[in-house]
């Protein structure tokens, strides 16, 4: 290859993964759960309290790799049906050791992993957050799948509209909100739900802004009533 070839094709490479990085698919790999350190805390908590962790849309993985490195005995199931970013994403988690992913969108992931990991005899965090890039927003059907078919489960809902706090961001596709008035005809009416979201407004993030979530527990116990930076809403 002479000189010219040679830096013609340097400079492609360099432009495509600029290009790469600019893509709204990659997410640079961060703290996960958006590095909001409130957010951060209940997961822990609730980490504590479940074997599974399941995700829809692994992104390239900063969540799941949160959980993964830090509760190795954790099963951890997420899917990603971008091909881009499930390569990427197979990268990022080559060596380590409980994580399973799917490259599929979240439907036929969830009906697969419900009985190949005996999902309804296990305690299971989940964090929903598939959405974007071209794929139909899921979030019905997987609320559907998971209170028709387990008997607990803490269900954590990412980008999600918090009443009464509008600094939290959160998802809207074709004037449809990512919210409780979206998701509640999908609960399954027989079991008795408890729900919270945040109860604070500081921005701990150095990489995001304040995006809404909220938690949805059914099937428990006990009432989480021990951390003052969340509030219960049913
Ligand atoms: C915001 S990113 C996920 C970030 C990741 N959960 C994290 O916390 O690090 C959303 C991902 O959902 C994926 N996605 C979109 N529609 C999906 C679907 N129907 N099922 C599963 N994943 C989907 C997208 O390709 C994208 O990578």
């Amino acid at each position: 290859m002479n000189v010219i070839n040679l830096s013609k094709r340097i400079t492609a490479t360099i432009k495509s993964y600029v290009c790469n990085l600019n893509d709204p698919r990659f997410k640079l790999l961060d703290t996960g759960f958006h590095g909001d350190l409130y957010l951060l805390k209940l997961v822990d908590y609730l980490l504590g309290k479940s074997d599974t962790f399941v995700e829809t849309g692994a992104n390239i993985g900063s969540s799941l790799l949160y959980v993964a490195k830090k509760y190795p005995d954790i099963s951890c199931l997420s899917c990603e049906p971008d091909i881009m970013a499930f390569n990427h994403l197979k990268r990022n988690i080559k060596d380590v050791n409980n994580i399973e992913v799917h490259k599929n969108v979240s439907e036929p992931f969830l009906k697969k992993i419900f009985v190949k990991h005996h999902l309804s005899e296990k305690n299971v965090l989940f964090w929903l957050d598939a959405h974007g890039y071209g794929f139909k927003w899921p979030l019905h059907a997987e609320i559907q799948m998971i209170t028709n078919q387990l008997s607990k489960a803490y269900i954590l809902i990412d980008d999600f509209k918090v009443p009464g706090l509008d600094m939290f961001l959160y998802d809207q596709y074709e004037n449809q909100i990512c919210s409780y008035e979206f998701i509640k005809n999908y609960l399954n009416p027989k079991n008795k739900y408890r729900i919270y979201y945040p109860n604070y407004t500081e921005r701990t993030s150095k990489h995001h802004p304040l995006k809404g979530w909220v938690l949805i527990e059914f099937g428990h116990q006990e009432e989480i009533d021990k951390f003052n930076f969340i509030k219960r809403y049913l």
